[in-house]
């Protein structure tokens, strides 16, 4: 029995050895109950005594440097699987590593192109004013000049609120009587109301625009919805004209549209101006879209909000108003075939803002 060879295969095969499982099975083979070393225990009882005392020594050293080779081994395996797991965590933090996506949230379309225009006017010295959603029918209608029987105060066009006949009822002052003012209550139709009541509390000169949203009891299709949104403007100066208006207003589309976007002026009709206009701007594929209703303030509207412009009329104070659709804007600065999309919020839709 050559114990050497034992020695130098052991030292050999452990070298070799890269994992546990091969550790393990190297123990089974050389120092487990049947491995070799047993058997060279085994072998020792056919020898003669001197034989037996002397290889039984050489072969307890054995057990022990093998035993002393194995648990190196299991040491140095130990330690480069502690490796292997820290070197695992250095990359959950490698800056180098692409990082995962990360969904973030934007603005919506109305609300880029309504924030726009706001910036566009307010570099013309225009300041932001503000009303109610929920309106009287006197800032609504009667205040700008809307006659009692006109056609948008119908049902179909406005939605008025139920409590109505209980307001009117208690109402102390009847329809027609000294400066009765109505309350009955609607979802205001138009930005307009918001002109009356910054004109109450504010003496000319004045520039404001009023962003809101607007409501209409009326079918929705690719041009109409029953809710939109309107930006009014209004401006009261010693002779502004009906010149001055197009000039600001051909200035606003220019720097919106960032292109020197067609536009035209048609005579329109509103209660509340005089003369009125139609604005409209020509689309991308060549048609005409209207954009806002616009026009020289009537003077009977002046005199709802009790500005006493007669006295300064003199000096030529005179004024223009204007209320541009914002999601017609929208639409056509960002292609949209249709102004249904923009309530939908389908993310489909949304996600390409
Ligand atoms: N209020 C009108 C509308 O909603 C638009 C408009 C505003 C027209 C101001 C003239 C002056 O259609």
């Amino acid at each position: 029995m050559d114990l050497n060879e034992l020695k130098n295969r052991a030292r050999g095969e452990i070298e070799k050895i890269i994992d546990l499982k091969e550790a393990d099975d190297f123990f089974k083979k050389y120092l487990g109950k049947s491995g070799e070393i047993a058997q060279v225990f085994d072998s020792l009882k056919d020898l003669a005594v001197e034989e037996k005392k002397a290889i039984g020594k050489e072969a307890n050293m054995l057990k022990k440097e093998i035993k002393e080779f194995f648990n190196a081994k299991k040491d140095e395996l130990k330690n480069t699987s502690k490796q292997i797991d820290l070197g695992q965590r250095e990359e959950k933090i490698d800056i180098t590593q692409p990082a995962k996506k990360m969904q973030r949230g934007h603005l919506h379309p109305l609300t880029l192109a309504m924030n726009e225009a706001c910036c566009i006017f307010q570099t013309m010295g225009f300041e932001i004013a503000q009303g109610p959603e929920l309106e009287t029918e006197w800032y609504n209608f009667d205040a700008l000049n809307v006659p009692k029987d006109h056609p948008a105060r119908d049902m179909q066009d406005t939605f008025w609120l139920r409590q109505n006949e209980l307001k009117v009822q208690s109402a102390k002052l009847k329809v027609g009587e000294g400066n009765y003012k109505s309350e009955k209550l609607l979802m205001r139709t138009q930005t307009s109301p918001v002109q009356i009541r910054y004109m109450e509390s504010h003496q000319p000169p004045l520039r404001i625009i009023a962003p809101g949203r607007v409501f209409r009891n009326e079918a929705t299709d690719a041009k109409h919805g029953a809710q939109f949104y309107q930006l009014e403007g209004l401006m009261v100066d010693k002779e502004v004209a009906a010149c001055n208006f197009k000039a600001i207003i051909e200035d606003f589309l220019k720097r919106f549209f960032k292109t020197n976007i067609e536009m035209r002026l048609r005579p329109g009709f509103f209660p509340f101006t005089e003369p009125s206009f139609e604005i409209d701007v020509r689309k991308p594929d060549g048609n005409w879209m209207e954009i806002m209703g616009a026009g020289m303030v009537h003077p009977n509207v002046f005199k709802s909000a009790g500005l006493n412009i007669s006295v300064k009329s003199g000096l030529g104070w005179q004024g223009f108003a204007f209320g541009v659709g914002i999601d017609r804007l929208a639409i056509v600065k960002y292609k949209i075939t249709d102004i249904r999309l923009l309530y939908q919020n389908d993310l489909r839709f949304l996600n390409q803002f």
